[in-house]
């Protein structure tokens, strides 16, 4: 296998234009925690859609192999993101100079070897005390099949299949920190989900850029010292209250007080990276798309191939569990842990 690469920028940005990034994130104020998009169909329902990367998590306890009740487990995962630019579109003025980054851009090209770069999104991510992300791949696309209307689960076991190659749209990803804070690293495997994880500090101005949809990736837990995580549920909001400090709101009621320096704030930017003109027209004009028919079938010939399915017909749930245990296969927790 080709060695995956990876980027790292250290600083990342002119220092006054770091804390510029840090006064656009208090400007911005108040972040929901990140809510799972659902697909309108059946099918798509069958399982939640990042199935594959929570169930790992809670049957491994993580990359540490911690055991805790499911409730501790979903609050540490339930971090907060808002969206900054989505395509041309800028959300939150100022975040311009960041979107359109030139180093990104000339980083993603040599990430996929493809010249033409297009950045597709910039989100702010941020994770209290006591947060982690789980080990997992981000959802990859295909010309034909994304998150908005096919399972997340699919797609994701598709690209580690390694059977869409030709209908794949190579993304690359950068993730940035801002501030810092103690613990809360970005982990990564960068020789594959058997080789040895890498860990990146989350420290102020820097950054990594790398295939997200390829590499196992997560982010291990933001210290806590002596304090247990606030109930952090879905419709809690993370809410800047001005002189470095923020709260932590559900229901009307303040959960938790933090200050910079305490949370992780990082800001991910994704963008498409195509070969050439082509293959750029290709994606608009939906010339040569895969689809979820034709996935599904593949993957059952290939299941079949592998004697993992008979010849009979699964309900569509017990296919899709088969489709994900064969396929998305992570890295073990830490020997020992
Ligand atoms: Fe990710």
């Amino acid at each position: 296998m080709a060695p995956i690469r990876c980027e790292i920028f250290d600083p990342l940005l002119p220092e006054p234009q770091a804390r510029e990034m840090l006064r656009l994130c208090e400007g911005f104020g108040r972040y929901g925690t990140y809510a799972e998009e659902s697909v309108a169909d059946e099918f798509g329902n069958v399982l939640p859609q990042r199935y594959d990367a929570a169930v790992n998590f809670v049957r491994t306890g993580g990359r540490f192999a911690r055991r805790e009740a499911v409730e501790t487990l979903a609050a540490r995962t339930n971090y907060f993101r808002e969206t900054y630019a989505y395509g041309d579109e800028i959300r939150l003025p100022g975040i311009e100079p960041f979107h359109r980054h030139e180093a990104f851009l000339e980083a993603a090209r040599k990430i996929h070897d493809r010249p033409i770069v297009r950045p597709a999104i910039v989100y702010a991510n941020v994770l209290v005390p006591g947060q982690e992300l789980a080990v997992h791949t981000d959802v990859p696309e295909f010309r034909g099949m994304n998150r908005k209307q096919d399972p997340q689960w699919l797609l994701v076991a598709m690209h580690h299949s390694g059977l869409f190659e030709r209908w794949r749209m190579p993304i690359a990803t950068a993730v940035a920190y801002f501030e810092g804070c103690e613990g809360g690293e970005f982990v990564f495997y960068p020789d594959g989900r058997d080789g040895a994880p890498h860990t990146l500090a989350a420290r102020h101005n820097t950054a990594v850029i790398l295939d997200t949809d390829t590499v196992f990736h997560g982010v291990d837990r933001v210290a806590d010292g002596e304090r247990a995580i606030p109930p952090i549920r879905p419709g809690a909001e993370l809410v800047f209250a001005g002189d470095g400090s923020w709260r932590v709101e559900l229901g009307g009621e303040i959960l938790a007080r933090y200050r910079w320096g305490e949370i992780r704030f990082s800001v991910s930017w994704k963008a498409y990276c195509f070969a050439d003109a082509a293959e750029e027209r290709a994606v608009r004009e939906h010339s040569d798309d895969v689809t979820r028919a034709q996935a599904l079938a593949t993957l059952m010939a290939d299941l079949r191939a592998r004697e993992k399915l008979g010849e009979e017909t699964l309900p569509d749930r017990e296919l899709a569990l088969r489709i994900i245990d064969e396929y998305i296969r992570f890295p073990a927790p830490r020997e020992g842990a």
